[in-house]
Parts: structure tokens; sequence; C-alpha cells
């Protein structure tokens, strides 16, 4: 049977992804104490570097695992109000179909599973349960800080942390083509995201509590920051087309040096000799309206998905439904209401009733 080749790389990606799921984190210690060896050759989808990775640090791989469930719920929530939502991402067949458009979803998905995989190593690296790492010296830290401030404590590792998400996630986009290119961009600006949203912790230091001295050090946000603004790269993700960065050399050393293919940013469908920055999201294709059920671009359609009547925004039942119109569903929901308290102990309630409807795309 013929496979066209970019679906047999996503489903070499997709069993990646689809391992950490279904491994329990406590089976995969279990495993990595029979040997990482034999754990790491019998993971299925992973290239030859990642399993290289996988046997020289076995304990990273937990965190890869607890990076990747990281950014499906954080993907799952930002997305909640969106005809596309992130479903799928865990579910083999339909996460292939995803990846297959190089479109800004796909762009969404890939910075935020690189942006998982570096917070969770770090923050792995913080806990002390990665061999290879543990607290950064803060920046400059023989500097004392401008109001008597000095790096100290334990600063996230940070740079380790995006370091093992390079190699690890970018190691299966080895193609050199354009889609490639375009994760790679992707999975950068994801790592990116990570560091740009570390913040300062201090700590006072002089007789009760006076602040005369303070040590401050680099810490690792919630990730949902790290979610909120990816989402903003989102919504300003640029179009891009492959092309060659300069005109190659002429004469006879054209045919020695093979062009460099670059991604460079689209003027409506004009490429433009303009790089994307490092940290924006960028995009070869434009989305499906994820109306109507289409597997081929990774479409769910939005049949049978709850919407609201009065909501203007994305998840208003217009918009959810594409105009196809809404099922309303009536119910009478029952709780404990006008609770007073009985002195002593006890407390007595009325039973209230309401009428609640609920809508549901067409
Ligand atoms: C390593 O991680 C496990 C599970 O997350 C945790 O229970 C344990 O305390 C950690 N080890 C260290 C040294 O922090
Ligand atoms: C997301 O979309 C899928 C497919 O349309 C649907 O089955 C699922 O219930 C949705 N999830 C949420 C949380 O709305
Ligand atoms: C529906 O949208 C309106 C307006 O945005 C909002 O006030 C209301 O809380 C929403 N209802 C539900 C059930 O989310």
């Amino acid at each position: 049977m013929l496979i066209p080749r970019r679906f047999q790389r996503t489903s070499v990606a997709l069993s990646v992804l689809l391992i950490f799921f279904l491994l329990d984190i406590r089976i995969v210690f279990c495993v990595i104490n029979l040997g990482a060896e034999v754990f790491c050759n019998r993971l299925p989808g992973l290239t030859q570097k990642q399993r290289e990775m996988c046997k020289t640090s076995p304990d990273a791989m937990v965190a890869v695992g607890d990076g990747i469930r990281l950014a499906t719920e954080e993907c799952k929530y930002q997305f909640r109000h969106h005809r596309w939502n992130c479903t799928g991402i865990e579910n083999p067949s339909s996460f292939g179909h995803v990846v297959v458009v190089g479109s800004r979803e796909a762009a969404f998905t890939y910075a935020i599973s690189s942006a998982g995989v570096a917070y969770a190593v770090t923050a792995s690296c913080a806990r002390g349960n990665i061999s290879a790492c543990g607290c950064a010296p803060g920046p400059k830290m023989r500097e004392p800080g401008p109001s008597g401030w000095k790096w100290g404590g334990c600063s996230v590792d940070i740079n380790y942390g995006i370091r093992f998400a390079r190699k690890f996630m970018d190691a299966r986009e080895f193609e050199g083509d354009e889609r490639s290119l375009m994760n790679l961009h992707n999975n950068k600006a994801g790592r990116k995201a990570v560091k740009l949203n570390l913040f300062t912790e201090c700590k006072c230091h002089g007789v009760s509590g006076s602040c005369t001295m303070k040590t401050c050090w680099k810490t690792l946000p919630n990730f949902r920051q790290v979610g909120d603004s990816l989402m903003k790269k989102y919504y300003k993700a640029k179009p891009v087309a492959a092309t060659s960065a300069q005109p190659g050399p002429r004469g006879l050393d054209a045919q020695r040096k093979p062009k460099k293919v670059n991604l460079v940013l689209k003027k409506g469908r004009i490429p433009v000799k303009k790089m994307p920055k490092k940290s924006e999201l960028v995009f070869l294709q434009m989305s499906p309206n994820y109306c109507e059920r289409d597997l081929a671009s990774g479409s769910l359609g939005t049949v049978g998905r709850a919407c609201n009547r009065t909501s203007k925004g994305m998840n208003g039942c217009n918009m959810m439904c594409c105009g196809r119109g809404y099922n309303t569903h009536q119910f009478t929901k029952t709780e404990q209401c006008r609770c007073k308290f009985h002195w002593c102990c006890e407390v007595t309630c009325d039973t209230c009733s309401e009428k609640t409807e609920e809508y549901t795309c067409k």
C-alpha cells in the first residue's frame, strides 16, 4: 500500500504522543528500573535520535510525558470555545489529520507541545528528579542588584529544559521540506514562550523583616500563562512560504552548493523577502472553517457541539453551528437552597428547582 510520506511521518509523531498517554507514569518508572535499554527499544515511534536520548536520560522521559499531557490539557482549555477544540490530539486518527494541514492550529499544537516539554523538564530538574540537572545560578550571580539584592537560591535551569526539548522534539523534523521548517519554527517559538514567562521571586533578609538585603531567583510561571501567551501568538500567526533565501550563487558554484530553503512571510498570496520573527507562530496553509466533518483536512465538524445562544463570540450558536441552527434541550435542575443554620448544629435546606436550557448545534 502506498502511504504518502507526510502521513507516515505524522503517524510516527503520533505514536510517540500516544505512548505517553497510554503509559501510566508509575509503569514507566517501573520499566525504567528494569532497564532503560529494553524500555527505550520497545517504545514505538521514536526516531533513532530520540531513542538514544531516551537511553541516556530515561528519567527525563517521564517529564516528556508530563509535558505532553500538560500541553494537551492547556490546548483544550484555550480552544474550548472554538470550533476546532483540540479534540483528537490524543486520538491517533484525528491528530494525524490535524497535523497533515500546515494550519494555524497545527502551529499552536506544535508550539504548546514543545513548550510543555521544556516546562516539564525544567520543573523536574528543579524538583531534583533528573540527575543531569538541578538549579541554575541566577544571571550574573556575583553582581549585587541595584537596590541591595542579589541572585541566589535555586533559579530554574530553563536552559537545560529548553535544550532537552529542542533535541527531543526537533528530532522528528528531519526532512528539510517546508513543513518541517514550519514545525521547527513553531517548536522554537513555543520554547521561547516558556523562557519569556519566567518570573523573579525574592526573599527579604534583615532585622525583623526589614528588607535591607534581598535574594532573588527565577521561577516557572503557571503553565496557563504560557498557554495564554501562545494563544495571543495564535491569533497573530503569520502566513509563510518556503523559498530559497537568496538567489543562489551563479556559475560553477550553483551546481555545488544546494540552495538553503527558508521560510519567508507572505503578503496576501505573494511571498516577500522577509523572515518571520522567532517568537511568532507561522503557518503554511489556511485553516478549514471546521464546520463540517472532513477528516482529510483535520475537521471534526461542529454537529452536537454545545453553544451559547446569547454570545456574540466564537461559542455563540450562530458562529459555532455555522448557520445550521441548533437544538434546544430543556431540563430541570434541582438543588438545595435557602439553607438555615440552627443552633447547634443542624442545617436545614429547601429544595429549589430551576428550568434551564442548553443548546447544541444541528
Ligand atoms: C520525583 O517525582 C515524584 C513524582 O512526581 C515525586 O513524588 C518525588 O518526590 C520526586 N523526587 C524528588 C527527589 O523530588
Ligand atoms: C470538542 O469537539 C468535539 C468534536 O466536535 C466534541 O465531541 C467535544 O465534546 C468538544 N469538547 C468540548 C469540551 O466542548
Ligand atoms: C453565554 O454568553 C453570555 C454573553 O457572553 C454570558 O453572559 C453567559 O454567561 C453565557 N452563558 C453560559 C451558560 O456560558
